[in-house]
């Protein structure tokens, strides 16, 4: 199962969430891998050490490396496929101008029954990588924060992951709101708007907004190992149930 976390909008928590549900779903007993699909390599940092020596994405798509050269362990069960900063600038037009490059599907497809969750993170843009990842995903899972920006670009992305080719029907696309904030008035306004407009495409999975998940990829943890017992892990706990629930 190939889960894509997508948003155009930046800043909404797609990397907070791969990090943190993978690791809920390593907790579960699931092998599970990571797949940093952003130039900004936030997913990559929040995890591991990053040198100039280890093996890419870009290794990936460019090269003859196969994907599980670069598939590091970073923990029991669980796996990430780092990024670093030159997939900027990367574009399918390039790759179709260089032709010796490789589209992700053809390197991750031998390896995807390997894994019982694939989740990759992708960049704040409509780019040739993010919708690349929305074509080979099994599910879309779209995080969204409780704002007036939110909430405007929400219609126009859902209709874009529905169009063809990404309209197969063994597809979910689902949403779910995060970063939310208790006892502000505006947020809950936005939350039941979001909710009313949104209805079947919402998970009732909310995650507020926590510290602990800004502090946890400074010390290289996911919230499982940091804080255990919080209601963020709860909150994600919850989330990757109800995704259980729904595929
Ligand atoms: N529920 C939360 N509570 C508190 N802080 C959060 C939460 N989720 C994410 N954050 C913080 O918000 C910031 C943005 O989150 P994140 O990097 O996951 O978003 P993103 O959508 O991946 O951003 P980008 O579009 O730039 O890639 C980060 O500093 C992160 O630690
Ligand atoms: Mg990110």
């Amino acid at each position: 199962m190939i889960i894509t976390v997508a948003n155009p909008k930046g800043g909404v928590g797609k990397t907070t969430t791969c990090l943190n549900l993978g690791a809920i779903s390593v907790y579960h007993g699931k092998r599970t891998c990571l797949i940093d699909y952003d130039p900004k390599a936030n997913l990559t940092e929040a995890l591991i050490e990053t040198t100039a020596s280890i093996p890419t994405i870009t290794d990936l798509l460019f090269y003859y490396t196969s994907f599980i050269e670069i598939c590091l362990p970073v923990q029991d069960n669980f796996f990430l496929v780092p990024a670093r900063q030159e997939l900027t600038g990367f574009t399918r037009p390039q790759q179709e101008v260089l032709r010796q490059t490789y589209s992700l599907k053809e390197k991750l497809s031998p390896y995807v029954k390997d894994f019982d969750l694939i989740l990759i993170d992708t960049p704040p843009a409509l780019s040739s990588l993010t919708i690349e990842a929305i074509s080979i995903a099994d599910g879309i899972l779209i995080p969204t924060q409780a704002t007036y920006f939110c909430l405007k670009i929400l219609p126009d992305f859902l209709q874009f992951c529905t169009k063809r080719p990404f309209d197969s029907k063994s597809k979910f696309i689902k949403a779910f709101i995060t970063m939310s904030h208790r006892h502000s008035s505006v947020s809950e306004e936005i939350q039941r708007i979001i909710r009313e407009k949104f209805d079947t495409t919402l998970l009732s999975a909310t995650i507020h907004h926590h510290i602990q998940l800004e502090e946890s990829p400074a010390s290289a943890q996911s919230i499982v190992t940091y804080d255990p017992n919080s209601m963020a892990t709860q909150e994600y706990e919850a989330l990757y149930l109800e995704l259980q629930s729904i595929r």
